[in-house]
């Protein structure tokens, strides 16, 4: 069956709610995603329609804000990747089970252009109560899966809901927010885990602690910690062989405030690397594309691929290491198998 309100050739993880990711071809070579075939991770189903939003909880002064009043405020755009924590779980499934968790490959992320009003100028507007910590983020839907159902609802700190690169959106690629994608208004939050950028946004609390909301303290944490910044990684996208040469694309994504500084791709096991050309800078918050090229003879390889950040960090070798019992960031070598 066809995922209702994405193209037919997206992978669908589960019909409904709706989760399904971008197919590899999609994705590589294009700096934006489109739209229409962006991925899609819901917990609950589409709400039919979201009140106006309601900031509360730890402000000097409750607000309830029609969309015509956000858009009152300077309006910010900003290429912004998100990627959930799900992204190449499949990766380490192929180590060992992960039962319950869709066995997403690394098409559950994608880049758009965003616009929309910095959430620090309407925490600005409300006045920050000086025992505020961090800010919760509630959603219109209602996840049934969640125990108990609830509606979705996660927060992050404090510190990084002040910063300019964290959004109210009310468009996409120069479009109006779909429903699919949380119009009329979702929260983006550049470097963190797609889980934190809230769609359907209804209500913003400011907070002394961390949410409670199961999406915060019971899912998207690895071991007991709550997942935040990204962590590196980087996946092939595609390969394709020609008079002896193969020629291959994909991403590399640095997560936090980190940069893709390297990526180098391997077709003889990680014994020698070959540095990739890194395509278009989108600035801080998106992906790095990269495209290489390699002298092959005709045989079957495992092609890897692994980027360093700015840090000075670069990626663990094998999925193994990072296996963890919700399968989340998953940071190890990308790797595809081609036949040239
Ligand atoms: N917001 C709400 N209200 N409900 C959700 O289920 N899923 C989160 C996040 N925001 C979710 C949500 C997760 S886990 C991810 S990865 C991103 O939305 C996915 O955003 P997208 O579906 O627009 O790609």
């Amino acid at each position: 069956m066809p995922p209702i309100g994405k193209p037919p050739d997206m992978v669908v993880h589960q019909q409904d709610p709706l989760n399904a990711e971008s197919p590899r071809r999609v994705l590589a070579g294009a700096p934006v995603t489109p739209v229409e075939h962006f991925f899609v991770r819901n917990h609950g189903p589409v709400p039919e329609r979201t009140q106006v939003l309601r900031v509360d909880g730890l402000v000097k002064e409750p607000l309830e804000l029609a969309l015509a009043d956000l858009q009152a405020l300077p309006r910010r755009e900003l290429t912004v990747t998100l990627q959930c924590a799900g992204n190449r779980r499949a990766d380490l499934m192929a180590v060992r089970e992960i039962p319950g968790e869709a066995p997403w490959g690394p098409g559950a992320t994608g880049t758009a252009r965003w616009a929309g009003a910095a959430l620090a100028d309407v925490l600005a507007a409300a006045g920050i109560d000086p025992a505020a910590r961090h800010v919760g983020f509630t959603g219109a839907d209602h996840a049934e899966e969640a125990d108990p159902p609830q509606r979705y609802e996660v927060s992050i700190p404090l510190r990084k809901a002040l910063r300019p690169e964290v959004l109210l959106a009310w468009e996409m690629n120069g479009q109006p927010l779909s429903p699919l994608h949380g119009a009329p208004l979702r929260a983006v939050v550049p470097g963190y885990i797609g889980a934190r950028s809230v769609k359907w946004l209804e209500r913003i609390e400011l907070l002394a602690e961390p949410s409670e909301g199961y999406y915060h303290a019971v899912a998207y944490r690895l071991f007991d910690m709550p997942l935040g910044e990204v962590a590196l990684n980087s996946d092939i996208l595609s390969a394709s062989s020609a008079s002896g040469r193969t020629e291959l694309q994909g991403y590399a994504f640095a997560g936090g405030e980190r940069r893709v500084a390297r990526v180098e791709v391997s077709a003889d096991g990680g014994a020698s690397w070959t540095a990739a050309e890194l395509l278009e800078d989108q600035g801080a918050w998106a992906w790095q594309l990269w495209r290489a090229s390699l002298a092959l003879d005709p045989g079957r390889y495992e092609l890897l691929v692994r980027a360093w950040d700015s840090a000075g960090a670069t990626q663990p070798e094998s999925p193994a290491t990072v296996w963890n019992p919700k399968g989340y960031a998953n940071s190890a070598w990308g790797r595809l198998v081609v036949t040239v």
